[in-house]
C-alpha cells in the first residue's frame, strides 16, 4: 500500500520504535546465513532503506559466499511490539506465491533464495530475494509531483502502462495458489469474501476508538451494488506502479504481494487506475499538474481487454471498492500515528482519509464526471 507521508513526515507511516537496529540484524543474519548457504557467507553492507515500505521491513543486504558476491533484499515481518498496520503477516505465503506465479509464468519477479519462517532468528519471519535494478515510482514525494516518471516522455509512460497492464494480464492467467490463498466461506462468492475481509481489517482497525462515517457509508454503498463477478484468479492485491521495479520503463520485479487474493480480476485493474487517480489527485490539490493523462480509466480497461481477451467489468463498482479498501488502509495508519503521538486526532475522523473528498465523490457517482 502506499504511504501517506506525502502530507505527513516520514515518521508517521514508519515510526522509529518500528525500526530494527542494523548492526544487531547485521549480527544476526551473519549467523544464520551460513546454515541455508551449507558454507562460510559475510554480509559486506547492509542497509535499511528509508524511502518505500512501512508495513514490513526492507532491508538491502550485499553478502558473499563461494566467492561470489550476491546483492540481496531481506523482507521481514514487522515487530509486533511496532503496532503493525495489519492484524497479521504471513511471509512464508507471500514467497510460496511468488514462486508459484514465477513458475508459471513469464511475469517478471526478483529471484527466490529462502523463507524463514521461524521468528526467533530475526526477531520475525522473514524471506531473502535477489536485488533487482532498476527505478521504483515514488510515494514520498509522490511520482505525480515531479519524479522520473513525470520527467520521462509521453511514449515512454505509454510504454510503461502498457508493461504493467501486460503484467496483470500475466498475473491473472496463473492458476490460483489455492494452498496459498484466503479461501470464501461456504456458500459466499470470492468477491463476497474479500469484502468479509475487508469489513473484520476494519473492525479490527477501529475497535476501542471512533469509527469513520464515511467507511461505514462505503460498506453500506458496497452492500447495495454489488456486481455479478467474473469468473475469480489469482488477484496481486497491491497493484500499483509504485510496487514495481522498471527498467527501460518496463517492469523488471514485480514486489509486494501482501494483498494477493482469490477474486475478480478487476480487482486489480482498479486498484492500478484508482492509485493514479489518489496521487494524481494529491498532485491537483497541491496545485500541481501531475499526469492527468497517465493510466486514465478507459484507457488501462481497454489496455487489459486487448491484452488478457477479457474486458473489465462494473469499474464503478471496483474503483469505488478500491477506494474504499484504501480508506480503511488510510484511517489504519492515521489511528497508529496517533497512538504514535505523531498525528492529532482530527474532530471529524473521516479527515483521517487523505483522499475523503475523492471517496464521497465516488459514493455519489460525480467523481468520474470530472476526470474522464
Ligand atoms: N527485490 C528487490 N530488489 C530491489 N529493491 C527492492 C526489492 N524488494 C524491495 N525493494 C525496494 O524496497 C521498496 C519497498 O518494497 P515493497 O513495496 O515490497 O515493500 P512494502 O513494505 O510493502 O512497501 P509499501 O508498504 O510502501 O508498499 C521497493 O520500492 C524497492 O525500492
Ligand atoms: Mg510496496
Amino acid at each position: 500500500m502506499p504511504n501517506n507521508d506525502s502530507l505527513n513526515a516520514n515518521e508517521v507511516a514508519r515510526p522509529t520504535s518500528s525500526r530494527r537496529d542494523p548492526d544487531w540484524l547485521r549480527g544476526r543474519l551473519a549467523d544464520w546465513l551460513p546454515t541455508v548457504v551449507g558454507a562460510p557467507a559475510t554480509i559486506t553492507r547492509l542497509e535499511i532503506p528509508s524511502a518505500n515500505g512501512m508495513s514490513s521491513e526492507t532491508i538491502v543486504v550485499d553478502a558473499e559466499w563461494e566467492g561470489v558476491a550476491h546483492p540481496l533484499v531481506v523482507r521481514v515481518a514487522p515487530m509486533p511490539e511496532s503496532d503493525p498496520v495489519f492484524p497479521s503477516y504471513d511471509l512464508d505465503r507471500q514467497f510460496a506465491i511468488i514462486g508459484h506465479v514465477a513458475s508459471s509464468t513469464y511475469v517478471a519477479l526478483p529471484s527466490l533464495y529462502w523463507s524463514e519462517p521461524d521468528p526467533a532468528r530475526l526477531g520475525a519471519p522473514f524471506f531473502v530475494m535477489g536485488r533487482v535494478d532498476g527505478l521504483v515510482p515514488p510515494d514520498v514525494m509522490p511520482y505525480t509531483f515531479g519524479s522520473w516518471v513525470t520527467e520521462a516522455g509521453a511514449e515512454q509512460r505509454a510504454t510503461l502502462a502498457e508493461k504493467t497492464i501486460e503484467t496483470l494480464a500475466m498475473i491473472h492467467s496463473a492458476p490460483p495458489p489455492m494452498e496459498s490463498l484466503d479461501l470464501p466461506a461456504p456458500g459466499e462468492t470470492p468477491l463476497r469474501a474479500h469484502v468479509r475481509r475487508l469489513r473484520e481489517f476494519y473492525t479490527w482497525a477501529s475497535a476501542g476508538r471512533a469509527g469513520s462515517g464515511l467507511i461505514e457509508r462505503g460498506f453500506a454503498w458496497v452492500d447495495a451494488h454489488f456486481p455479478v463477478e467474473s469468473d475469480a484468479v489469482l488477484t496481486w492485491g497491491d497493484a500499483r506502479i509504485g510496487n514495481v521495479i522498471y527498467q527501460d520503463f518496463t517492469p523488471a520485479a514485480v514486489l509486494d504481494w501482501e494483498m494477493a487474493a482469490y477474486g475478480p480480476r478487476e480487482l486489480d485493474v482498479a486498484w492500478l487506475i484508482f492509485l493514479h487517480r489518489f496521487f494524481q489527485d494529491l498532485a491537483e490539490m497541491a496545485g500541481l499538474p501531475g499526469l492527468p493523462d497517465f493510466l486514465r480509466r478507459d484507457d488501462v480497461a481497454e489496455a487489459y481487454r486487448r491484452t488478457s481477451g477479457h474486458e473489465p467489468r462494473d469499474l464503478d463498482f471496483y474503483t469505488t471498492y478500491a477506494a474504499l479498501i484504501h480508506a480503511v488502509v488510510m484511517f489504519r495508519i492515521q489511528s497508529r500515528a496517533i497512538h504514535f503521538g505523531q498525528a492529532e486526532e482530527p474532530a471529524d475522523t473521516d479527515d483521517m482519509i487523505l483522499h475523503r473528498a475523492t471517496l464521497e465523490a465516488m459514493l455519489a457517482g460525480t467523481y468520474w464526471e470530472k476526470v474522464r
